[in-house]
């Protein structure tokens, strides 16, 4: 960024791009990701295991192919995948094609069988997973103004924020039917991510509807993310397609937004000057229907992990008189299927499930 583009005023779309991807952008820093926050990846390898079961699931849908793909969707440095590879059982991993799909550069000790991509391979045939990938895709932010009329708001290097434009074209569009801001449920709407497990169907998607704007009020335009999910999916020949996320649902958005920074492990204001996070929850109601696929499902993490084997129980207590090594070691486990699946925590993440071609593995 050069000295003059510190009073450029932007859309927040723009400037996180900027901010995260450009030449000095926050995620191309060498501490990754993971020096600065906490995923599902990082809080247990018991997140990795439920991937590599669910790998063993596509692959038997697909009768077990010669090459089974698995794509680690903005991979970070590639923890997933390198944790997925060492999860399967041999005969499975002897057969997988592993890759890494990542703005930021390849770790120099990366595993070699794990191929490094700036895009999904085309016409894959496996399970391509997304962890927290879509809410650091830059999104632009509405307000509405004191008329009532949704205007972009515009931002400066320092944080420092003022109304733009009237909202229009394919974002105006985009409001009106996934998040008009000032919808009566969009105000009384309290922690997005809690919404997805209450959640209609994805097909329960609200139409368009005409409510007068609060000022005030905010609303982040996911229509990049849409459009990022469903060029995602339609890599996919045949297998299935998760995305993983902070959510949200029409019948609940957050009436002032998420859009919010992180630094070093702690929340900060989103500034877009390459020196934090900016994320905001994704509306994967709104992904869900972008594809124009049958199949789309939504369920929190806690749900799709259980349905992976992942509960949370505690060890039985006579284990500890018995054999009391394995009941530390097992006791250490249900510690951190408890942080997978916690209220109020990782377990009220969204998982969008879209199979192509195959049926829903994830499903009792
Ligand atoms: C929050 S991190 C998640 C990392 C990892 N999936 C995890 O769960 O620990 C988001 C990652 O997505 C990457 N990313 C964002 N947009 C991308 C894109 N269009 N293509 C590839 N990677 C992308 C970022 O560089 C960043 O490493």
């Amino acid at each position: 960024m050069t000295a003059e583009a510190t009073d450029e005023w932007l859309g927040w779309r723009a400037a996180a791009e900027a901010a995260l991807y450009g030449p000095d952008g926050f995620y191309r820093r060498p501490e990754g990701p993971a020096g600065h926050f906490r995923t599902s990846v990082h809080a247990s390898p018991l997140f990795a295991g439920a991937v590599a079961r669910l790998l063993c699931r596509v692959d038997e849908a697909l009768g077990r192919p010669a090459s089974l793909g698995f794509v680690d969707m903005g991979a970070g440095r590639g923890e997933l995948v390198t944790r997925v590879l060492a999860a399967l059982p041999a005969e499975v991993a002897a057969r997988t094609r592993a890759y890494a799909v990542e703005i930021a550069d390849r770790p120099e000790t990366l595993d070699h069988r794990i191929e490094w991509l700036p895009e999904p391979p085309q016409r894959l045939q496996g399970l391509l997973f997304a962890n927290e990938w879509l809410d650091n895709v830059p999104v632009d932010v509405a307000e509405v103004d004191p008329t009532g009329v949704p205007r972009l708001v515009l931002v400066r290097r320092d944080g420092t924020e003022r109304l733009g434009e009237p909202v229009a074209g394919a974002e105006a569009e985009w409001l009106a039917r996934w998040w008009p801001p000032g919808r009566a449920e969009g105000a009384r709407a309290s922690e997005g991510a809690r919404a997805v497990e209450d959640a209609p169907g994805v097909e329960d998607a609200p139409g368009v509807e005409d409510a007068p704007g609060v000022e005030g009020l905010r609303a982040e335009i996911g229509l990049p993310r849409d459009e990022a999910w469903s060029g995602a999916v339609a890599t996919l020949d045949r297998g299935l397609a998760v995305a993983v996320d902070y959510a949200h649902t029409a019948h609940a958005r957050p009436p002032f937004g998420t859009l919010t920074g992180f630094r070093e492990g702690r929340e900060t204001a989103p500034v877009p000057d390459g020196s934090c996070d900016i994320t905001a929850h994704v509306a994967l109601d709104a992904c869900a229907t972008a594809c124009a696929l049958p199949g789309a499902r939504l369920l929190s993490q806690r749900d799709a992990l259980r349905a992976l084997g992942i509960t949370g129980a505690r060890p039985p207590l006579e284990l500890a008189s018995t054999r009391p090594a394995e009941y530390v070691r097992a006791l250490a486990s249900a510690g951190e299927a408890a942080e997978l699946t916690a209220k109020g925590g990782l377990g009220d993440f969204g998982w969008l499930v879209q199979p192509v071609g195959i049926p829903d593995v994830l499903a009792d």
